[in-house]
């Protein structure tokens, strides 16, 4: 079957780690199942993996990909839950391509108990936006964000996967919503989404009580600024940098939390697809490549110029 995997570590020029090329079909354990892929979508972690961050060289190669829609060998039409059990990793879990093979190949084993079925009102390429960056998203602003009890979103970086998938849920909640890009362009597809955009460390007219952070270090003193009284600053990522100066002061005098965020869970998976048909919302898709042109689409997301998904259609 067909692949894209990393086959080096590359921390300066992700793509040269890239390669595309045959691999011999899964053979799935006891109690998994191989998925035959119809859609697929990229996430910043392809190319951390491509840089070697989070991928360990003697895991080389590697298929790449966590997120994935496709069909049973019975038929069914289901999306891919990438969060997989493994003794083998202190977290007790992995995603999909860190220690088992990822969703970018035309076939895919997985748990069964991985398998979620998709809503016929989600195209397979829909689909495959959600089991991450909307996951993270979404399981950011509920559970650890505890959104319910809040008015105000600070989503920082919005352009990019996750913090797209931010600004259109918490818009899609009745919050107001506030985010930063640097992008002028990028700020002005927020402000159609229904946000208020602004120019990274600019003033807000008001603190918000729930910050989204996937950039880290560019932005995380504006993060702290603009979180009021007992707000949650929600870190997913450090896209920008990880080692950012924190002010102690403001933590405590504003009682402030700050919460790290890993995916969400599978009933939140099942959730987030309700809660999309429910308000009649979809995932924003920048750009989609058939898999033969699989390349150009991580050199579209290495880009940086992204807005929203970059998806892959495998019957192309
Ligand atoms: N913990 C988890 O479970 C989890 C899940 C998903 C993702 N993540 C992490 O979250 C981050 C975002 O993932 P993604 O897939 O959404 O990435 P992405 O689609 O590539 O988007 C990255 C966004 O970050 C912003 N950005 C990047 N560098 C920046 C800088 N130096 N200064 C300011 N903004 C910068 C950009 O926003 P603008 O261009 O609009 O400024 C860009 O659109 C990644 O680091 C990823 O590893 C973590």
């Amino acid at each position: 079957m067909r692949a894209a995997f990393a086959s080096a570590a590359s921390p300066d020029q992700p793509l040269t780690a890239l390669t595309v090329g045959e691999v011999p079909d899964p053979t799935p354990p006891e109690g998994w199942v191989s998925v035959e892929v119809r859609a697929a979508s990229l996430n910043h972690h392809d190319l951390w993996s491509l840089r070697g961050v989070g991928l360990a060289a003697d895991r080389l190669p590697m298929i790449l990909g966590c997120d994935a829609a496709g069909v049973t060998p019975e038929g069914d039409e289901v999306v891919i839950y990438p969060v997989v059990p493994d003794d083998g990793d202190p977290r007790g879990m992995s995603l999909l391509s860190e220690r088992f093979a990822g969703t970018l190949a035309e076939r895919v084993a997985v748990p069964r108990d991985n398998l979620v079925p998709k809503p016929a009102g989600l195209s397979f390429l829909e689909a495959a936006c959600l089991p991450t960056a909307w996951l993270t998203a979404f399981h950011m602003l509920t559970t650890r964000g505890r959104i319910e009890s809040g008015s105000s979103v600070l989503v920082q970086g919005a352009g990019g996967g996750v913090a797209t998938a931010a600004v259109v849920l918490a818009v899609a909640m009745g919050k107001r919503v506030y985010a930063t890009s640097r992008d002028p362009g990028k700020r002005e597809k927020i402000a159609a989404l229904g946000a208020v955009a602004v120019e990274p460390g600019a003033r807000l007219p008001e603190r918000v009580d729930v910050v989204i952070e996937s950039v880290g270090e560019p932005t995380f003193a504006h993060s702290m600024k603009c979180a009021a009284a007992g707000a949650r600053i929600v870190v997913c990522g450090a896209t920008g940098g990880h080692l950012p100066r924190v002010d102690l002061r403001r933590l405590f005098a504003m009682r402030l939390e700050l919460l790290g965020s890993v995916m969400g869970t599978l009933p939140e998976l099942v959730d987030l697809m309700a809660f999309l048909i429910d308000k009649d919302i979809r995932p924003i898709i920048d750009a989609t490549y058939g898999f033969s042109a699989v390349a150009d689409a991580f050199a579209h997301l290495a880009q940086g110029e992204i807005f929203g998904k970059v998806t892959l259609d495998f019957q192309h």
